[in-house]
């Protein structure tokens, strides 16, 4: 097994270049499946699950030529199964997508349940509702999740929570799909807006991703086509954390700082100098500056997002002061301040609630990576604390972020990833 040991105190500085989106990327190679063509995908980040995303298209029938660790190139049409074999999706989230994909596809689906990181139940049922809402009959059957629609026609989607997952998936089901579907209450992450501009690529018409409303009216085929996907806003906003949490300066490029906003204006409001380039941003904190307490809350695109919940919690454990973060998309987001609490940190969770109240100094400990944004924050912990913080359970973190102890090393981080043997007794 492998884990990582963080040796903190180092300013990080420099400059470091963000992959592509790690949300985009999983919504848009099963989007692939609706093309009877070969699709080219560039800044492809080379994480584990877009590795995992490929061997289950792969496994399906897909022909998948890897140009190089960023760019594929994927060849959908042979693909005759609209079940996809083994537990492979068990693994992630966004394998829920193979679900709308397929019925676009196919008309019908068998899937395994999606996994992905524990946060408490995560219910699918505005997915199944929304592919109801296509015609399509869906049952769940020895652990399996099947649908089908004799007729996938166009339909009207009322989401009664704003979910990105229910979302990319109503738009997978119904571009192929005959008429009309308009997707009320939609979620607007930039992800979403990648997914519709792909397809769009492609010949299907989509309007108004981005918006509350998206409305499609579906093509009878897809096209190939070359596709570069979105800078990762999330990596992004890690690292902008990183660098104000270290006290550092570092410039990050390739990101649209449009995505950024709101991360930006909460450090601005802590104390941390950023601004903006044309697709680069710097975060730094002026010498000798003390950086204020904030509360916030975690809420739906264009809100603070919840997968920079943990990052930001982390820089405010030794802000003076008392600071809150509220949960407001997920049920139980708050694991990894255990871990926190571990190296120092004063924080009280109560339910979605989170107090911080702000020490001198986080301390090297031993902790462990309790899913992906948690363990990124772990990091961050790490190169904030006196001593050696070790962090296991890292296979969270290489789930979602390319090169990351790499990019952190190129920065000044002193981390190093060691193998090691786990007792068992
Ligand atoms: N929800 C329902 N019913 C549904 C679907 C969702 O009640 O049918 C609820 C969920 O329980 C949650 C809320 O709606 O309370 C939002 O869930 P959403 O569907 O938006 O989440 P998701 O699609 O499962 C994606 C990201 C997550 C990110 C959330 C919110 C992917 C693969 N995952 O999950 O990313 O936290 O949106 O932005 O895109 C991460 O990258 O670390 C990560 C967890």
């Amino acid at each position: 097994m492998e884990k990582l040991l963080i040796r903190g105190g180092n300013k990080l500085r420099g400059s470091v270049t963000i992959s592509g989106a790690k949300n985009a990327a999983v919504a848009i190679l099963p989007a692939c499946l609706l093309a009877n063509a070969r699709c080219r995908l560039e800044n492809l980040p080379d994480i584990k699950d877009v590795k995992l995303f490929i061997r289950i298209l792969e496994n399906l029938g897909a022909s998948v030529d890897m140009v190089d660790a960023n760019t594929a190139e994927i060849d959908c049409s042979n693909v005759k199964s609209w079940e996809p074999i083994g537990d492979l999706t068990r693994k992630m989230r966004g394998s829920s997508y193979l679900m709308g994909a397929l019925l676009g596809r196919f008309h019908r689906f068998s899937v395994d349940p999606p996994g992905g990181c524990d946060f408490g139940t995560r219910p699918i049922d505005q997915h199944i509702k929304s592919f109801e809402a296509l015609g399509a009959e869906t049952n769940t059957d020895r652990g399996m999740i099947n649908g089908s629609a004799e007729h996938l026609h166009g339909g009207n989607i009322f989401f009664d929570v704003v979910t990105v997952g229910a979302t990319i998936n109503a738009i997978l089901a119904a571009t192929l799909a005959d008429g009309t579907t308009i997707i009320e209450n939609a979620a607007k992450e930039p992800h979403i807006v990648d997914l519709a501009n792909f397809l769009n690529s492609l010949g299907a018409n989509i309007r108004g991703a981005g918006t509350d409303t998206i409305k499609i009216k579906g093509v009878k085929e897809l096209h190939g086509g070359t596709y570069t996907i979105i800078p990762d806003q999330i990596e992004a906003g890690t690292f902008m954390i990183a660098a104000a949490a270290t006290r550092g300066d570092v410039v990050l490029n390739n990101v649209i700082p449009r995505h950024l906003d709101i991360i930006s204006a909460k450090l601005i409001e802590a104390g941390v100098n950023v601004s903006e380039g044309e697709d680069s941003v710097r975060v730094w904190v002026d010498e000798g500056a003390s950086l204020k307490r904030i509360n916030f809350i975690a809420l739906p695109y264009p809100g603070f997002p919840t997968d920079m919940q943990p990052q930001l919690v982390t820089l405010l454990t030794t802000i003076p002061g008392t600071s809150t973060a509220r949960e407001g998309v997920w049920e139980n987001r708050f694991r990894y301040t255990n871990e926190l609490k571990r190296m120092g940190a004063n924080i009280r969770v109560e339910g979605k609630l989170a107090i911080i109240d702000g020490v001198d100094k986080l301390h090297g400990s031993r902790v462990k990576a309790t899913d992906l944004r948690g363990g990124a924050a772990m990091i961050i912990a790490g190169l904030m604390a006196d001593g050696t913080t070790e962090i296991t359970d890292i296979y969270h973190i290489d789930r979602g972020y390319e090169s990351f102890e790499q990019k952190f090393i190129g920065l000044g981080g002193d981390i190093h990833r060691v193998q090691f043997t786990e007792d068992v007794y």
